[in-house]
């Protein structure tokens, strides 16, 4: 496995994959790797082969965090998230530095790609900034790595929708797969972030995935609709029960088109955010 830190070095490799007709699966990460990218660098390999090339990105991107987040106390493990790759048997991994991404020799770093309908609701509410620097970055790790193919989770499945119009809107010529949120056996979906919570944090998180279960089955049993209103408030209810959380939005859309519904159906979903302290959770599902 070949780590590579510099873009110019990436750029030419990817360019002789091109040239060499290898397909190339890409899976682009903040790095503190769980069993959750874990998953996602399998599918990578398995959708291009042994002929193909499974490139990981770690890259704590500073222009998605503002400046009132948590980019400094991020948590970073990159011998440990080396040694995982090897493990899984990725061909290259792309660590570069802030200063190689975002240089700023002569002026500063000033040309963004932002989506603008999908990116507007829920995580961009609650974080106005925070696609406008996904989609900047993904856009430039797209143009270094130069995939056929790139990989992201469920989980962030605000993310991945909006990364996926941005695809088709900009015909960048890849396809981009969403993967299934991998769990711990209590249901809690897997992030790097869940490092931050205390045992007790730990314990009361589940609720998320709980909110989501109870959301579906209520939604399941009923002949009709339900109002939306009515759902989010027995959310609440069940999510303030535990005592160190507290509810960021609980919202109910369309999946294709992100737009909220008043009258939850079968095929709806679900996406909430969740505080515990100063750590913030989010998960999502069908209902
Ligand atoms: O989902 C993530 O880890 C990040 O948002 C991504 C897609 C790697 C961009 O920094």
């Amino acid at each position: 496995m070949r780590v590579i830190k510099v873009v110019k070095k990436m750029q030419t490799m990817a360019r002789r994959w091109q040239s060499e007709k290898k397909r190339v699966s890409f899976v682009p990460t903040m790095g503190y790797l769980h069993a959750g990218h874990e998953s996602l660098i399998t599918a990578a390999r398995r959708r291009v082969g042994r002929s193909g090339v499974v490139v990981v990105s770690i890259f704590v991107n500073p222009t998605q965090f503002a400046a009132t987040e948590d980019l400094s106390r991020y948590p970073r493990n990159l011998e440990g998230d080396l040694a995982m790759c090897r493990r899984a048997g990725v061909d290259v991994v792309f660590a570069p530095s802030n200063e190689e991404m975002y240089p700023s020799e002569t002026v500063e770093f000033s040309t963004y790609v932002s989506e603008s309908f999908l990116s507007q609701s829920m995580e961009g509410i609650s974080r106005p900034t925070h696609f406008r620097g996904v989609a900047t970055v993904v856009t430039k790790l797209f143009n270094i790595v130069l995939p056929s193919v790139a990989f992201f989770g469920a989980k962030d499945f605000q993310q991945a929708a909006v990364l996926r119009k941005m695809v088709g809107d900009l015909n960048i010529p890849l396809t981009l797969v969403v993967a299934p949120t991998l769990r711990e056996p209590d249901g809690l979906a897997m992030s790097s972030r869940n490092a931050y919570l205390t045992p007790t944090q730990r314990t009361q998180a589940v609720v998320l995935s709980q909110s989501i279960t109870h959301a579906r089955q209520r939604v399941q049993a009923s002949p009709k609709f339900l109002l939306s209103k009515t759902l989010s408030k027995e959310i609440e209810h069940l999510i303030r029960q535990q005592p160190e959380a507290e509810p960021e939005y609980i919202e109910f859309f369309h999946p294709d088109t992100l737009v909220p519904v008043t009258k939850i159906l079968r095929g709806h979903h679900i996406a909430l955010a969740v505080r515990f302290g100063a750590t913030r959770l989010i998960d999502n599902g069908p209902v």
